[in-house]
C-alpha cells in the first residue's frame, strides 16, 4: 500500500508549473472520437483518469501514442460504440463518450457510471437532454443506449452541469441540426473543449457563457490542440503556499480562472500578485477566517477547492461557515482533520470551522481526490508527521503531488509499506470522480 509520509509546519517557498487541466483533458480526449482523425493534445497531465480515458479509447478501437507532452489519438478506425463495463465504471468522465459516439456513429452504450462519496451524481439531465435533442436512448439496469442523431433545436438544462453541458454539445455535432444549449455550465474546461472542437472544424460558439451554439455536420480537421492549465490545481497549491505561511510562485496558469478563490485567499490576510500566467502567494503570521464561503457554480467559488478550503481555514483565526452547494456529500475529509485535531461542526450543507491553533500530525485516509489533497495540505500546516493512505485517490488527478510540495521546499515522501489495509471499508468506497471501484454485474442491454 502506498501512502504520503509529511513533515508539517515547513512553509513553502519556490516556483512551480501548473499542470495541464484534468478537466478539459479528459473531454477533450473523449472528442477526439467525434471526427475520425490523428489529433494531437499536447499539455495532458500523467495522471490515473488520463491513462483511464486511454484505455477506453483504445477499447473503442482508437490508437493512441503518449510521447512526451503529447498524445497522439488516431480515431480514424473505431471497432465498437460499446464501452466495456470495467472500464466505465472505473471512470465517470467515461459519461462523455455518449456525446462523442453519438457525433461519430450515431449510437452508444455505456454503463451508469457508479455513485460516489460526493454525492449521488446521476446523468438524468444528459438524458433528458439527448432525448430533447431526438435522439432515441433507453435505459436497461445500469447501462444506457443512445441511438439517432440531433434534430437541433434550442433546449434548456434543468441545471448548469458541467458534464451534461459538455456531452450535449459533442452530441449536437451528429445531423445537420442547429442547436442552442441554454442553462449551460460556463466553467474555463467548457471552452477548452469549445477551442479543441473549432481546431477540428467544428462550428461552436458561446462557451464560457449560459448559451452555446452548435452547428451539426461533420468535422473538417486532424486537430492539434494544447490544454489549458489547471485552475484547480492552481488552487489547490495557492492554498498550500498560504496555508504555510509561505511564499511561491505558479506559473503556466491563468490568474483570472482562479479569481474566486483569490478573493476569500485576500480575505484570510494573504497577498496575491498576478503577472501574465503567473500567480505570486505570500503570507505571513496567522491567516484569518473568511467568513462564509459557498461552493457555487464557475465563476462562483469552486466546489473542487472547498475540502482544501476546510483545510486552511481550520487554523484561521476566528469561526468560518463553509456551505457546499453543488455536491450533497462533500466533507468526506472532515472525520480526519477533526482527527488532526480540528473543531468542525456540520449540519447539511453546512460546515462550521472554529480556528484552533494548530494541527497534529497523524494517520489519515484519502477517500476522495480533493478530500485527498486537502489532507494533504492539513498535513503541510501540521505539527508533526501525517501519513495519508488512499493516495490512489489523489494521483487520479494530481500528477506527482509529491513531487511538486517537494519543488516548494515541503517534506513529503511518497512510501510503500507491505501492511494489510487496516480500513478496507474506507476503500470500498468510489472516489469523487470515479464510479464504483468495486465494480457492478450490468443487466439489460448487452454491449455490441
Ligand atoms: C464536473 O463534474 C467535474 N468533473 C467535477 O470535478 C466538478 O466537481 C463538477 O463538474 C462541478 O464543477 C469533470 O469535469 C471531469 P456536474 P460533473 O454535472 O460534470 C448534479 C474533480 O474533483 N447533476 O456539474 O459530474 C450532480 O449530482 C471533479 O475534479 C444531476 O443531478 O458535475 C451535482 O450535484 C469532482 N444530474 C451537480 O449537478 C445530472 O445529469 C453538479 O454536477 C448531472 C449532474
Amino acid at each position: 500500500m502506498e501512502y504520503y509520509e509529511i513533515d508539517g509546519g515547513i512553509p513553502l517557498r519556490g516556483e512551480y508549473e501548473v499542470r495541464g487541466a484534468k478537466n478539459a483533458a479528459l473531454p477533450i480526449l473523449a472528442a477526439t472520437l467525434c471526427k475520425g482523425g490523428i489529433h494531437e493534445i499536447y499539455g495532458c497531465p500523467e495522471i490515473g483518469d488520463v491513462h483511464t480515458m486511454i484505455e477506453i479509447l483504445r477499447s473503442l478501437g482508437a490508437a493512441v501514442e503518449w510521447s512526451g507532452d503529447c498524445i497522439c489519438v488516431d480515431s480514424r478506425f473505431l471497432t465498437g460504440t460499446a464501452v466495456p463495463p470495467q472500464l466505465m465504471s472505473q471512470l465517470r468522465s467515461s459519461v462523455f463518450l455518449l456525446g462523442s459516439l453519438l457525433a461519430r456513429t450515431e449510437e452508444a452504450v455505456i454503463c451508469r457510471p457508479g455513485g460516489c462519496r460526493i454525492g449521488s451524481r446521476p446523468i438524468d439531465i444528459h438524458i433528458a437532454g439527448l432525448q430533447r435533442l431526438g435522439f432515441d436512448v433507453r435505459e436497461e439496469g445500469e447501462l444506457v443506449a443512445a441511438a439517432g442523431r440531433c434534430r437541433g433545436g434550442r433546449i434548456r438544462l434543468a441545471y448548469p452541469s458541467v458534464g451534461a453541458t459538455e456531452n450535449l454539445m459533442m452530441a449536437a455535432l451528429s445531423g445537420s441540426g442547429y442547436t442552442v444549449l441554454e442553462n449551460c455550465a460556463a466553467e474555463p474546461e467548457i471552452e477548452d473543449l469549445q477551442g479543441f472542437l473549432r481546431s477540428c472544424g467544428y462550428r461552436v460558439y458561446g462557451a464560457g457563457t449560459s448559451c452555446i451554439h452548435i452547428e451539426g455536420g461533420r468535422g473538417l480537421h486532424d486537430a492539434m490542440y494544447f490544454i489549458m492549465g489547471d485552475r484547480i490545481e492552481t488552487a489547490t497549491y495557492m492554498m498550500a503556499l498560504a496555508g504555510t505561511g509561505g511564499d511561491g510562485i505558479l506559473t503556466g496558469t491563468q490568474s483570472v480562472y482562479v479569481s474566486a478563490v483569490t478573493e476569500v485567499l485576500e480575505r484570510m490576510g494573504a497577498q496575491i500578485k498576478n503577472h501574465e500566467d503567473r500567480i505570486q502567494v505570500t503570507c505571513r503570521g496567522r491567516l484569518k477566517s473568511p467568513g462564509t464561503v459557498i461552493t457555487q457554480p464557475y465563476p462562483g467559488f469552486p466546489t473542487d477547492c472547498q475540502p482544501q478550503l476546510m483545510s486552511l481555514v481550520t487554523c484561521a483565526e476566528g469561526t468560518a461557515t463553509i456551505r457546499e452547494e453543488i455536491f450533497e456529500n462533500r466533507f468526506t475529509h472532515k472525520k480526519d482533520l477533526m482527527k488532526m485535531g480540528a473543531n468542525i461542526e456540520t449540519c447539511g450543507k453546512n460546515a462550521i470551522i472554529k480556528g484552533v491553533g494548530s494541527l497534529r500530525g497523524c494517520p489519515v485516509r484519502a477517500l476522495d481526490l480533493r478530500g485527498g489533497a486537502a489532507l494533504v495540505l492539513a498535513g503541510l500546516m501540521a505539527e508533526g508527521t501525517s501519513l495519508v493512505r488512499g493516495i490512489e485517490h489523489i494521483e487520479r488527478g494530481y500528477e506527482d503531488f509529491a513531487g511538486g510540495i517537494r519543488k516548494l521546499g515541503g517534506n513529503i515522501e511518497k512510501k510503500i509499506t507491505e501492511t494489510k489495509k487496516t480500513d478496507e471499508s474506507a476503500d470500498e468506497t468510489a472516489d469523487s470522480d470515479s464510479g464504483n471501484r468495486g465494480g457492478r454485474s450490468f443487466s439489460g442491454i448487452t454491449p455490441v
